[in-house]
Parts: structure tokens; C-alpha cells; sequence
């Protein structure tokens, strides 16, 4: 059974999707979620052009969930929207990571050119490139940011484009009205919580050594560890936003891997 949703004007015969990650980088991967059962099919982050990423090992798993500092490996933006006519089944998603602002504006400017894009996911939240905080964590950069986007793109040009943000975990809630009053200047359709949890460390103690290579060891936990943290945050921006009487869809990411969690995820907003 599924359950029929929508992202705004955007009608889902399904409320389940992937996240942008590491197994939606290729060709592939994405014509393989295309004849799967997910709602729609979401791309990898895509930078402006191609990446290679961090050096490996960068992705480990294990029993409560994951730790990676990919880097953002990537094919370039030009090739998520070559191929986007071939995405037949579903709506075609595509994450954006521009690692510089004018980065992002010239991906976002090129993506509004294409019409077989239904939806964009601004990614505000990498924690994995080196030397690079997340931008979602400073308010003024975030912001500045978003105000540069809105009033340079035009989006006129694709009315239908759904817009959201993938936004990291936050932990206090004065965070939750403070995003929120920065977000409610913009006309963004939905927001994605959360992103993995930033520059988490997983040991092991056998071989006395971390376990992925890039920054020390630090990288991004998913799986488990973070449904708790993803439920909070869904839970309290859906609060904020019905407060404060804004139309903005939330979805629920991080640590989903059974029905259960997912109804969870729909009990919390
Ligand atoms: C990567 C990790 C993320 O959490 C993200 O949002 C985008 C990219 C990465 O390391 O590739």
C-alpha cells in the first residue's frame, strides 16, 4: 500500500522518495529509482562541474547507521540535465550544491531551462568540504544567500519549478522561529530535514584508528543514530510553520528504513 501525497501543486502517488546521497550519482542509479517504487527520483548534490570528492575511504557502514565525507564526488550539473528527458516514469529532482554562490546561480540559471525538471533541492548543509562550514548554520550567509538567489534567477521562466532546501539538524529550538522568519522572505515550496549530522567521529577500537580518511576521520552520521534528531526537526519546523500560518511542505530524512519509521516521520508533520 502506498499513501498519496503532494509537494504543494505537485500530486505523488507515494509519500516515499530517496534522498540525495551517495546512490543517486549516475546514470544508472537514477534509471534504476526511475522503475522503482520511489514518488519521484532525486539527483546527487551536482556542483557546476564534475568531482571526484574526497580520498577513500570515505563512506563506512555499520549496525546504527553510517559516517561518509564523500566530497561531494559528482558528474557536473550539465549532465543531471542532459539526462533528465530519460527520467520517463517519475518527477526528476535535482539537488544543488554550487560550491561558491556564483556557482549557484549559474546551475540554477541553467536549470530553470529545463522543463524536465520538476523540483530543486538547494543543499545548504554539506558538512564535507574541506574548510567549508554549513552555510544553514550562519544566519546573516544564509540570508544574503538565499536573498542573492531570489532576486537574480528568474524563476518566472519555469512557473511549476518546486523549490526547497535541504536543510542540516538544529538543536535548540530558538533556531526553529529564526530559520523560519529568514526562509518566509523567499518563495520556497519545502523544506527537506534533515541533512546527515555534521563531522561526527565513529572509531574502532580494534584497529585503534578511524574509519574514513578524509578530515581526521570526521564526516556526516546517518542511519539510526539520527532518527530522533530528524523527528524533532521535523516536528518543530511543521509547529513553527502552522504558527505562523506559512505553506511550506516538510520532509521527513534520516534514519528511515522501515514502514514504522516512516509513519513516525508522518505523525511529526
Ligand atoms: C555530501 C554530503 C552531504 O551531507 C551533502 O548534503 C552533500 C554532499 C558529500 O560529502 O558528498
Amino acid at each position: 500500500m502506498s499513501l498519496e501525497t503532494n509537494i504543494r501543486h505537485l500530486l505523488l502517488p507515494g509519500c516515499i522518495y530517496n534522498a540525495s546521497g551517495p546512490r543517486c550519482t549516475d546514470i544508472k542509479e537514477l534509471l534504476k529509482l526511475d522503475k522503482s517504487e520511489s514518488a519521484l527520483v532525486l539527483s546527487k548534490s551536482a556542483t557546476l562541474v564534475k568531482r571526484e570528492g574526497n580520498p577513500k575511504p570515505r563512506y563506512f557502514d555499520h549496525d546504527l547507521g553510517s559516517i561518509n565525507s564523500m566530497g561531494l564526488p559528482n558528474e557536473g550539473i550539465n549532465y543531471y540535465l542532459f539526462l533528465a528527458p530519460t527520467i520517463k516514469n517519475k518527477p526528476y529532482f535535482i539537488s544543488v550544491n554550487g560550491l561558491t554562490l556564483q556557482d549557484t546561480l549559474k546551475i540554477l540559471n541553467g536549470t530553470i531551462r529545463n522543463k524536465n525538471v520538476t523540483g530543486i533541492e538547494i543543499n545548504l548543509s554539506c558538512p564535507n568540504i574541506i574548510g567549508k562550514g554549513q552555510l544553514a548554520y550562519d544566519m546573516t550567509e544564509m540570508d544574503t544567500y538565499l536573498h542573492t538567489i531570489f532576486n537574480t534567477i528568474e524563476f518566472s521562466l519555469h512557473p511549476t519549478l518546486l523549490i526547497g532546501l535541504k536543510l542540516p539538524p538544529y538543536f535548540d529550538l530558538h533556531w526553529y522561529p529564526m530559520v523560519t522568519n529568514i526562509l518566509k522572505k523567499y518563495p520556497i515550496h519545502f523544506i527537506t530535514c534533515i541533512n546527515s549530522l555534521g563531522n561526527g567521529l565513529l572509531v574502532d577500537s580494534e584497529s585503534e584508528s578511524v574509519v574514513i580518511k578524509p578530515k581526521g576521520g570526521m564526516g556526516g552520521i546517518g542511519g539510526k543514530y539520527i532518527k530522533p534528531i530528524g523527528l524533532s526537526n521535523v516536528r518543530n519546523f511543521y509547529l513553527e510553520f502552522e504558527k505562523q500560518n506559512l505553506k511550506i511542505d516538510v520532509i521527513g530524512c534520516g534514519g528511515i528504513e522501515t514502514g514504522l519509521d516512516i509513519f513516525e516521520y508522518i505523525l511529526c508533520g
